[in-house]
């Protein structure tokens, strides 16, 4: 359950972490404005009620007698407030109310309450009790009057509201919905380069040559930004400089092989002649194809959208028309269309060199293209397969099969590692296994998009 809701991205556990404290933070800061509006509410309701009942001892005591219950009357009208005069104190189920609210009470009889002369102001205990308060929302106060009687006074408040008005929860969730928006922002903001450090990396090792990383924003994220770069540059660097040396020594073999090539025509004995020409003519292949590997390295063919359906199709009718005779085992079978994106060149060189293994060594080549989030072309031929001796190395430059040596296939044994380069340099891959049922079967993968 916790890992559950624990998210996996950075960002999104920032933005948690924040969100939470934000949300404890709001918490705390409504309970204490709560509390405090309750405290000033209750702290107003008291000193209102004690104002309101000076003001109504006042007026029972200035009243002459026979205007008394009239006056009592007119207090009884409110619904909230009550005055009585007893002969004896009534009997009360409150308790005597605290301190501050008695300070308070006996404060305003002395400033409200009758002058003094008379018969006021009461503010001795004896002569003013008060009761309940804002715990109990009841108040009564009774005052011993000038000729013994008892004025009882009554008030009731109500409940004191930790909030006022109807906007106050509204503007108060706004400001924390903007608050989180703002957190969400800020924090994918932040996050955002070390995705983008990700995906450049990921770029660099489908492609040395990927573009640069910009090197603005934070200074901590340019610093990395152009470390980054600068490590980019320095692979780049040395991948070239191996390509370069490769190439250098295959262009320098080629004179000396020409140069033997003449010599050997002097050779008298027949046989050892037609043998030594035959071993330089797969001499020269060789350098000719490992030049062709440098050619490739450096080219920096751009990536375009292309059919893999429509290249493998046009592979396959190549092939079919470069072996008449093996035509008809030639097949494709899958989508019409499978739109990739890469470099339309350099993969039709590695799908070609997968099919033309598989008709040199096989004598098939029956090509499938699955498209599910990536793309997957399969092609399976009839032939030994591979001894699952060789089946590791077939991927090592110049490796070449005990079987196809002397045959008349003409291959140098670089067609696979160049595949696996290319296919590799398209953040796909290709394998090679040996099918149950006998023949082999290449497997390339390309991502989509
Ligand atoms: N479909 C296959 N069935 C059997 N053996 C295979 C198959 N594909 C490749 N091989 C073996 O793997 C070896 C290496 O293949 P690779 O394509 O690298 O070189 P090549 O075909 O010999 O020469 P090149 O492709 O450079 O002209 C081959 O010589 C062959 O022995
Ligand atoms: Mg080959």
């Amino acid at each position: 359950m916790k890992l559950r809701l624990w998210p996996g991205s950075l960002a999104s556990r920032t933005a948690v972490v924040l969100l939470l404290g934000l949300m404890a933070v709001q918490i705390a800061g409504l309970t204490i404005h709560a509390f405090d509006r309750i405290e000033v509410q209750r702290f107003s309701q008291v000193r209102d009620v004690a104002i309101r009942m000076a003001g109504m001892y006042r007026a029972i005591v200035l009243a002459s007698p026979a205007q008394r219950d009239a006056v009592l009357a007119e207090f009884n009208r409110g619904l909230d407030i009550g005055a009585e005069v007893t002969s004896l104190p009534p009997v009360l189920d409150l308790p005597e109310a605290p301190d501050p609210v008695q300070r308070l009470f006996r404060y305003n009889m002395f400033m409200g309450g009758p002058p003094p002369g008379t018969g006021g102001p009461p503010v001795r205990r004896r002569e003013l009790q008060i009761f309940g308060g804002p715990g109990d929302r009841r108040f009564v106060a009774m005052a011993h009057l000038s000729d013994g009687m008892w004025l009882t006074l009554r008030a009731r408040v109500d409940a004191p509201r930790p909030w006022h008005s109807p906007g106050f929860m509204a503007a108060f969730a706004l400001m924390t919905v903007v608050a989180a928006g703002l957190t969400i922002w800020a924090v994918r903001r932040l996050t955002a380069p070390v995705a983008t450090l990700a995906a450049a990396a990921e770029a660099l090792g489908r492609d040395v040559n990927a573009a640069p990383l910009p090197e603005d924003g934070p200074r901590e994220v340019a610093t990395a930004a152009a470390a980054f770069n600068t490590m980019a540059g320095r692979i780049r660097r040395f991948v070239q400089d191996r390509t370069e040396l490769l190439t250098a020594i295959g262009h320098d073999l080629r004179t000396p092989i020409t140069r033997l090539k003449l010599r050997a025509e002097f050779v008298d004995d027949d046989e050892l002649r037609t043998k030594m020409l035959a071993d330089l003519e797969e001499l020269e292949a060789m350098v000719a194809a490992t030049l062709a590997f440098g050619r490739d390295a450096r080219t920096t063919e751009p990536v375009t959208s292309i059919d893999l359906a429509e290249l493998l199709r046009t592979i396959l009718d190549e092939a079919g028309d470069a072996n008449p005779e093996q035509a008809e085992r030639l097949s494709y079978d899958g989508p019409a269309h499978a739109t990739v994106r890469a470099r339309s060149l350099s993969l039709k060189r590695a799908l070609t060199n997968l099919v033309s293994n598989a008709i040199a060594y096989g004598g098939a080549a029956r090509v499938r293209l699955a498209v599910d989030g990536g793309a997957s072309v399969t092609i399976d031929d009839d032939g030994p397969g591979i001894p699952p001796s060789e089946l590791d190395r077939v991927f090592e430059p110049f490796q070449r099969g005990e079987g196809s040596r002397n045959r008349e296939t003409g291959g140098v044994g670089l067609g696979l590692p160049i595949a696996r380069n290319i296919l590799r340099a398209h953040g796909g891959d290709v394998t090679l296994a040996n099918r149950a049922g006998g023949g082999a079967r290449a497997v390339a993968t390309l991502p989509m998009g």
